[in-house]
């Protein structure tokens, strides 16, 4: 894995925001697979200054989600639906018929089978963002997922639907369950690019890079990856500022 550290999480974003555009720009045909989180969101606002300022098209460009809520509807502004027309998708030349999202609203297995069929269409994924969930899940593939798992349903954790429920009224309002790709779909794409950002994510991060490889750590498969970056800011790497 080739980790890189930044200073703050402006230099995260923009350093993210550079190499994806790069390699959008050598590859304008690339297939991205996307994330939602806090952690991506000043990556996608510098992919959307670097497609005012440069030019970066995204005419061509084919995007696979990591995951949705079930039960959540497009219009609902919790949905990732919404997250990603708000945060990139509604100010760059991208086709919507090249966006995919788990439907939350569809039969949830049925959907699962949709989308493994979309990405062995569509794809590979040449390059695939990634956030570090405080528990080491990657997508919605909590502790304890196989890594041999595709697209599937998944129960959130209770410190998942937890760390989520900043964005919900309260707890209650976090769905219990999602559609996730699964560790296998992830590991399929041909680079992975992890973002890893803040004091909370410090002992996450510290197990990724320290910690042995196993289930109870989603993450951890990432070692097995043969393209792994991972872009790292200084509070996820320091004790102080978990203080500060
Ligand atoms: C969420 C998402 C993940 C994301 C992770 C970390 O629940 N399903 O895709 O990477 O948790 O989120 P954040 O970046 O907000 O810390």
């Amino acid at each position: 894995m080739d980790i890189i550290t930044t200073p703050s999480y402006e230099a995260l974003s923009k350093e993210a925001a550079a190499y994806v555009s790069r390699k959008v720009q050598e590859n304008p045909h690339i297939v991205l697979g996307l994330a939602t989180g806090s952690t991506p969101t000043g990556m996608y606002e510098q992919l959307i200054k670097n497609h005012i300022t440069l030019g970066t098209s995204y005419r061509n460009v084919t995007t696979f989600n990591l995951d949705e809520y079930v039960g959540m509807s497009k219009k609902n502004h919790n949905s990732y639906y919404a997250f990603m027309e708000k945060h990139l998708f509604q100010h760059i030349d991208i086709q919507n018929e090249f966006t995919f999202i788990p439907d939350g609203m569809s039969d949830p297995q049925k959907e699962c089978g949709l989308y493994e069929e979309k990405l062995r269409k569509h794809g590979p994924i040449d390059l695939q963002i990634l956030g570090l969930g405080a528990n080491g899940h990657i997508g919605f593939n909590e502790p304890g997922t196989p890594f041999c798992s595709r697209t599937h349903v998944v129960e959130l954790t209770d410190s998942t639907r937890k760390a989520n429920s900043r964005f919900f009224k309260g707890i209650e309002d976090v769905p219990t369950h999602a559609i996730t790709m699964g560790i296998d779909s992830i590991m399929n794409a041909k680079e992975i690019l992890l973002l890893v950002s803040g004091a909370i994510k410090k002992e996450a991060f510290e197990k990724l890079l320290y910690g042995e490889i196993s289930e109870d750590f989603p993450a951890s498969i990432l070692k097995k990856h043969p393209c792994v970056k991972i872009l790292a800011d200084q509070s996820a790497l320091d004790t102080s500022s978990i203080i500060a």
